[in-house]
């Protein structure tokens, strides 16, 4: 097949809109990763996503929408809960958890009686939704197990020849995947921190609580409630160990851990900059916040360099931590030193 590579032309936009009407795959970026859209009332197209990343079927999509007036559309009931994360976090790097309507296929929802949402915070993403005159089911865009797409040329990468096209809009500016929060029981549960925090949520008086699996390792045979996250994500080629604390300690282990690895490419990822010998060094930036954004196209980056080990420099420090705690835990298959 091959990909249409589309810029964000009114003329483009629109193209893409009518390949989602008539049944294709368009990748397209939001402020948190790029997602790999199909129309979410089309059953078979939503089909070729799983295809196209090869995701299990089991694992199910995000429905994105341009305006919260779409939400009614696609959802049974409005929790008071929900509209209050709804008047304040969207458009913005967050999902929703709702029950859902039957206008759904199963295929979307992968057979559950709930749906995701999301509205994202990216003028390109919201005209392309638009446009398709649908609301749009998407993962993110990258081949199932690689860490997702932040920049145009990482889903070129992974989709080229799979997918009908792409909407080139640049990098992400948030670079992690958004919350997800769970609204379809009693309490609001949140399944994937991002870039809206718990405390972001406290302060509009919603109190979720943190599922019990967002930071430890789930095993294939649990059953929980994402089930995105028992999957091994975001991993890299390279072997990745977190060393965490604060600067110095972090610094000498790590200079310690390069020593024991000699005939190997290493890298390291610096929050801290420091100088290391005989390791390629890739800047996570200073602040977490900065580190989201940088996270999964250094991952990306070291694998092209074929770095054997990655050391990541991490602490956390501001309201992004738990987000890419989050990612780097499962980049890391779980590896983490504290220092
Ligand atoms: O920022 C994002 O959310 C990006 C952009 C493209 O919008 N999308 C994204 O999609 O990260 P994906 O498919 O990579 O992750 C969606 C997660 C999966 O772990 C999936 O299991 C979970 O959301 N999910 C989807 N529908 C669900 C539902 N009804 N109940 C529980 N979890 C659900
Ligand atoms: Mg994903």
């Amino acid at each position: 097949m091959e990909t249409k590579i589309l810029k964000t032309t009114e003329n483009d936009i629109n193209t893409a809109g009518e390949i989602i009407r008539a049944g294709g795959l368009v990748a397209f970026p939001t402020e948190t990763v790029y997602g790999l859209g199909a129309s979410a009332f089309d059953a078979a197209a939503a089909k070729k996503i799983y295809a196209a990343k090869g995701r299990p079927s089991d694992n199910p999509l995000i429905v994105h929408v341009c305006g919260v007036e779409q939400i009614s559309e696609v959802a049974r009931e409005i929790p008071a809960d929900a509209r209050r994360v709804m008047d304040a976090f969207m458009p913005g790097p967050v999902t929703i958890i709702l029950k859902r309507n039957d206008i759904i296929p199963n295929t979307v929802t992968a057979g559950l009686d709930t749906v995701a949402i999301r509205c994202p915070d990216n003028d390109t993403a919201r005209r392309f939704i638009k446009a398709a005159g649908v609301p749009v089911a998407a993962p993110s865009a990258n081949l199932s197990g690689k860490p997702s797409p932040t920049k145009a040329e990482h889903v070129i990468k992974d989709m080229i020849g799979r997918i009908d096209a792409v909407i080139c809009g640049g990098s992400c500016e948030v670079g992690v995947e958004s919350t997800i929060v769970d609204f379809s029981s009693d309490v609001p549960v949140i399944l994937r921190p991002g870039a809206v925090t718990r405390t972001d949520l406290e302060k509009i008086g919603v109190h979720a609580l943190n599922d019990a699996n967002i930071l430890k390792e789930v095993s294939p045979d649990d059953v929980p409630k994402c089930p995105g996250t028992k999957y091994k994500h975001y991993a890299p080629d390279a072997q990745v160990i977190v060393v965490e604390g604060e600067k110095e300690a972090v610094q000498s282990k790590i200079k310690e851990l390069l020593q024991e690895c000699k005939g190997k490419i290493t890298g390291v990822l610096a929050m801290y900059g420091a100088e290391y010998d005989d390791a390629v060094i890739l800047s996570a930036g200073e602040s977490n916040r900065e580190y989201a954004r940088n996270l999964f196209a250094a991952l990306r980056e070291f694998d092209e360099l074929g770095a054997d080990i990655v050391f990541a420099e991490f602490c956390e420090r501001d309201g992004y931590g738990a987000a890419v705690k989050n990612r780097l835990y499962k980049a890391a298959s779980h590896n983490v030193i504290h220092v």
